[in-house]
């Protein structure tokens, strides 16, 4: 099988090798399944680079100040990125999830004047946070993506077939659990290629319009909105979260890994 090709790429760290899915054009469905059997090939699976993989998990990040507004991020990258996150799990295997790639200059300017509406109030609200601490600088950053919002080269709408309204809650969490994880492998599967991009979900305030200017159906969800963009920038700090041990509980709820 000769459909994936290994290339090196220059990424952040110096090149590196990279899976580049053969053809770099637009791919019907049925080249597409053609290409990705082809990992398969790429064996062996067992073993993984804990370095590689950890560094990834642990310092994929939301990218707002850092996005090069200037450079633009091929198509077949974005579709060849969603095509891995369709890996992600999906609740009884069923595929009800799409995507939609916004590349044109009016409708980005037409949504990034949506999502201002919805964030201004928000981060106003927002606004008494310190700027020195770490929800200051979320902030910050936060106001500096709803003021450029129309400048990112892309835009990328995950979207779920129904709606969840009236839902009972379990039905919600798999309904939802099987369209956010993709979300997630596609941000590091951006990233991997160099590509950063920021899990906003503001414009949902105005989900409504921004669905009849894309001509999205009703009966869709739209779950999130990713500005993508090629990131600037040679190095990233591991997000800063709380241990696993204070968060995690053994048998018994309140009983925290930390304290046994
Ligand atoms: C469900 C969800 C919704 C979010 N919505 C927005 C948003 O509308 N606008 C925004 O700038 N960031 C949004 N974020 C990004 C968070 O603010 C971000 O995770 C936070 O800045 C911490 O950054 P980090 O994940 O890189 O550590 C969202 C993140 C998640 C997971």
């Amino acid at each position: 099988m000769t459909a994936i090709a290994r290339k090196a790429g220059s990424g952040p760290g110096g090149p590196r090798p990279a899976l580049r899915l053969a053809g770099g054009r637009v791919r019907s469905t049925e080249q597409a399944r053609i290409e990705l059997a082809a990992f398969a090939d790429y064996g062996p699976f067992m073993e993984f680079d804990l370095e590689q993989t950890d560094r990834l998990l642990l310092t994929t990040k939301q990218i707002r100040k850092r996005m090069d507004m200037t450079r633009p991020v091929p198509r077949e990258t974005l579709l060849e990125c969603i095509d891995i996150a369709s890996r992600a799990p999906m609740g009884s295997n069923v595929e009800r999830n799409k995507w939609l790639i916004v590349e044109d200059d009016a409708l980005k300017a037409k949504i990034a004047e949506l999502y201002r509406a919805n964030a201004e109030p928000y981060l106003a609200q927002s606004g008494d946070a310190p700027v020195d601490g770490r929800a200051g600088r979320v902030v910050s950053s936060a106001r500096f993506l709803s003021d450029h919002m129309h400048e990112v080269p892309a835009m990328v709408i995950p979207l779920r077939l129904d709606r969840v309204e009236g839902w009972p809650s379990g039905d919600v969490s798999g309904w939802y659990g099987s369209v956010l994880p993709g979300v997630w492998s596609f941000q590091m599967a951006l990233r991997s290629r160099g590509i950063g991009s920021c899990w906003t979900t503001l414009h949902l305030g105005s989900e409504a319009e921004v669905g009849e200017l894309l001509g999205i159906p009703d009966t869709v969800t739209q779950v999130a909105m990713l500005p993508v963009g090629y990131y600037t920038g040679d190095s990233f700090s591991v997000t800063p979260r709380r241990p696993a041990a204070e968060i995690t509980f053994i048998d018994q709820w309140g009983a925290k890994a930390a304290d046994l």
